[in-house]
């Protein structure tokens, strides 16, 4: 779908979000000619700066974040042609007129709103973007996570933006599902006849999704640190991942089909309580170790850390979901920072065979992984007659690299989430419901953390977290992948 001509703003403009992720991806999407000549893009700051001097900046910090094989010395200068920088104050209604002076005021232009700020400001934005008449049944506004700490100040978001845009204008961003390997687990799930019939209770054991990270919070500590494992990522990117591995098939493609399908996963994940959690929750926080053979620092020593600080680096969990597809099917997810390895990747077990007639006993159930990172691709495990005399089975893998198939170029999460913004596609995109059954789910662990007194259970940077996740698995005879 074409993309007609917008002034998009980007509130948080000289952020690190800006400059390492949105405006790179708008670069990549003005390469790829998919931006109006005529389009532009408003960055706002509170400093009063000059274009020229704004410019300097988008060149020193965003620039280094653009692969210099995509960089086109001619497609640059158109793109910083389209930069405007305005100086407002998010607090002070009366700088938003530099705004009003700024956008182009006809119908045929849509005016985006990007708030890549703290969500502390969303509604404050929202007023004063409506009291400079600018919050239009036209406009659109883009959410960026943490979309809230809690369902209260969930449902707060989704209350105060509300009250100016309708639930059709507002794009509340998780960039896992603006991921390439994302949007093919859909076509591998709604693409083939295959799965589907098996992708259910009678055929498959269990489903591990992680994301693991050798990265740790350097730099960021005073956000982490008020957020943990958990909000930063497993309330929003693995509990996405989860909908979309267990929704039932959607009518369509279309927004609400979808989101519809996905707020039925959330919920019917069943709640956890007092008693549950503890069998079922394990949060964990890195000491020092090494990573890739390089010594890092434990998360208390960080650079500006709280020595004492409480707060967990790592989350497995083991979810249910209370449907008749799913009853009895353990969902494992796990997410930590400083892990042994960087990946993303879903795994599906099958159940074993329901009789063997071979006299080996030793058959490996079949297994599909998922990969979303570091490469794109799909595995899966068959069991298969080693040549030559005798019936020998042996675990064979058929491997799908999607890099390697296909030689198209790629698109970042960011690309294909600004395209569908401007497109007005909301697919990708939570609704006020989803996120607040999410935040529902997740509000019972969060409460039992508060009151309880131990702290995070240690582990040692560059592992795969506290023995007690594998024991969260191992008790119902399981091992994560990486351990098997
Ligand atoms: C962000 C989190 O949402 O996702 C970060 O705030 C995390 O802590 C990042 O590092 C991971 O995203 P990706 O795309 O690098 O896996």
């Amino acid at each position: 779908m074409a993309i007609s001509d917008f002034d998009l703003v980007l509130f948080g403009g000289t952020g690190d979000l800006a400059m390492r992720k949105l405006l790179p991806a708008l670069y990549a999407r003005d390469r790829a000619r998919d931006l109006v000549p005529s389009a532009r893009i408003v960055c706002i700051g509170r400093d009063n700066k000059t274009n020229e001097e704004f410019l300097q900046i988008v060149e020193q910090n965003s620039k280094p974040h653009i692969s210099s094989a995509t960089m086109d010395a001619d497609v640059w200068q158109r793109f910083c042609g389209r930069i405007q920088y305005v100086s407002l104050n998010a607090k002070e209604p009366a700088t938003y007129q530099n705004l009003v002076a700024a956008l182009r005021n006809d119908p045929a232009i849509s005016h985006v709103f990007y708030l890549a700020t703290p969500p502390t400001l969303f509604s404050m934005i929202c007023d004063n973007l409506s009291q400079a008449g600018l919050a239009t049944p036209n406009a659109r506004v883009v959410l960026e996570k943490p979309l809230g700490h809690d369902l209260e100040s969930a449902k707060d978001i989704n209350a105060q933006v509300g009250r100016y845009f309708s639930e059709s204008q507002i794009f509340r961003i998780d960039h896992y599902l603006g991921k390439e390997a994302v949007q093919n687990l859909l076509a591998l799930r709604f693409g083939n006849v295959l799965f589907e019939p098996l992708w259910r209770r009678e055929w498959i054991s269990d489903v591990q999704i992680t994301i693991a990270e050798e990265l740790g919070v350097g730099g960021r500590f005073d956000y982490y640190d008020t957020s943990g494992a958990l909000r930063d990522m497993l309330q929003n990117h693995l509990l996405q991942l989860l909908c979309i591995v267990a929704m039932e098939p959607p009518v369509s493609n279309s927004a609400d089909s979808v989101r519809d399908e996905k707020l039925k996963v959330l919920r019917s994940l069943k709640r956890f309580t007092p008693a549950t959690l503890a069998m079922n929750v394990v949060r964990g926080q890195y000491r020092a170790g090494h990573v890739n053979g390089v010594a890092v620092p434990g998360y208390r020593k960080e650079e500006d850390a709280n020595p004492d600080s409480r707060t967990e680096t790592f989350v497995a969990v083991k979810a249910e979901i209370d449907t008749w597809r799913w009853a009895g099917v353990p969902f494992y997810l796990r997410t930590g920072k400083r892990m042994a390895d960087s990946l993303a990747e879903i795994v599906v077990r099958f159940k074993s065979v329901p009789h063997s007639i071979f006299a080996q006993s030793n058959a490996t159930p079949n297994c599909l992984v998922i990969r979303l990172q570091p490469d794109e691709g799909l595995h899966m495990n068959l069991m298969a007659k080693t040549p030559g005399d005798g019936m020998r089975l042996k675990p064979v893998e058929l491997e799908l690299d999607f890099r390697e198939k296909f030689k198209t170029p790629r698109m970042e999460a960011y690309e294909r989430l600004l395209l569908d913004v401007l497109r007005g596609q909301l697919t990708l995109f939570m609704r006020s419901d989803e996120l607040e059954a999410a935040w529902e789910w997740v509000e019972p662990i969060l409460e039992h953390w508060d009151q309880e007194e131990s702290d995070p259970i240690p582990y040692s940077a560059g592992t795969w977290g506290p023995a007690a996740a594998s024991a969260l698995i191992g008790r119902d005879g399981l091992q994560w992948r990486e351990e098997a």
